[in-house]
């Protein structure tokens, strides 16, 4: 279709995720809550790792960056269907859409990169610890985490390269409540089953690319802990476990929402649903309530920060009600 033939659609309709009052009174209720608890919980183990020495390692250092990654990944919609949820007509504009297709992709594909950079981590860890400290330098910490923003935003580009200059020439209702690329692109005027099928091999190719990888790691490790079974092997089967079911959570819903073909409109919500407020909670569950090791930090810096201080707070207060001079 030719550029000027037609006009392109100004904004996007979002259904949201249901139209029933009292559904979405009680969803707002939820979503909020839970947005609080992923910024909370992913805020302080951010700030649990960066004040606790112990856990300057590349292991909680690439944590605490996934952290960061939850909250965008939280962020990029989950408060704007709060707002729309008392609003009747809701509605995104062009941009707006583009934009969130766009934060979408960068944040969920450096995440999966950061996911494999995690295991290849806890692979020189389980797998080769007398070369672990010359293997994992804070060098490639660092290049992991560079690493997994740049192909964040090369995947995302790849994917926006077709899809803005698709013609949007009229329909613009989206049965989701944030610009999803799989729905926005069957709106285009043209028939879009060229454009899908590259969007499928585009997110695919990426999606597999690092599960597989992540399968690769895991099952040596599993190998390498079924060899040793000394106590050592305990400490790095439940981080495993930890791991293993982070990413399960992760993938579980991308591989529905792009590679299920035959997957109704009202199943992929739920995944959506799933992908973008469920799986930045994890983290700050599995972490703070099993892993050891943040837990006693965590512990530390609670000691640190409010029961030194109520000794110094109580005698000031007795200092003032008895108004001595102390
Ligand atoms: C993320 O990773 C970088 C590079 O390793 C590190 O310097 C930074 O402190 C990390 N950010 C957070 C929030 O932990």
């Amino acid at each position: 279709m030719d550029q000027q033939n037609y006009s392109r659609v100004a904004e996007f309709v979002l259904l949201g995720l249901s139209s029933s009052w009292e559904l979405q009174c009680f969803f707002f209720v939820f979503f909020n809550f839970l947005y609080i608890v992923i910024v909370l919980g992913n805020f302080l183990i951010v700030f649990t790792v960066i004040s606790e020495p112990a856990l300057h390692t590349p292991m909680y250092i690439m944590l605490s960056n996934l952290s960061v990654l939850d909250v965008f990944l939280a962020t990029y919609a989950t408060p704007k269907m709060i707002h729309d949820f008392f609003h009747e007509r809701k509605t995104i504009s062009f941009d707006g859409c583009m934009a969130q297709i766009f934060l979408l992709h960068v944040f969920a594909g450096g995440e999966m990169v950061l996911l494999v950079a995690m295991a290849y981590d806890r692979y020189v860890a389980i797998c080769k610890p007398l070369h672990y400290a010359t293997i994992m330098n804070v060098c490639k910490c660092t290049g992991f985490v560079v690493g997994s923003w740049v192909i964040g935003v090369i995947h995302s580009l790849s994917q926006l390269a077709f899809t803005v200059n698709l013609p949007f020439c009229g329909p613009n209702i989206v049965d989701s409540y944030y610009c999803d690329l799989t729905l926005v692109i069957k709106l285009a005027c043209i028939d879009t089953y060229i454009p899908e099928v590259l969007m499928v091999l585009d997110s695919g190719l990426m999606g597999m690319a690092s599960f597989l990888l992540l399968l690769i790691s895991y099952t040596f490790i599993l190998l390498t802990i079924r060899r040793h079974s000394s106590a050592g092997m305990a400490k790095a089967r439940s981080t495993l476990t930890a791991h293993i079911t982070v990413v399960m959570l992760f993938f579980g819903p991308c591989i529905f929402i792009y590679a299920w073909p035959f997957s109704s409109f009202q199943v992929d919500k739920v995944f959506s649903v799933f992908s973008t407020v469920f799986t930045p909670i994890l983290n700050p569950i599995i972490y703070t309530l099993r892993n050891k090791e943040v837990k006693s930090a965590m512990l530390k810096l609670k000691t640190r920060y409010i029961s030194s201080r109520l000794p110094v707070l109580t005698r000031t207060l007795r200092c003032f009600k008895q108004d001595q001079n102390c």
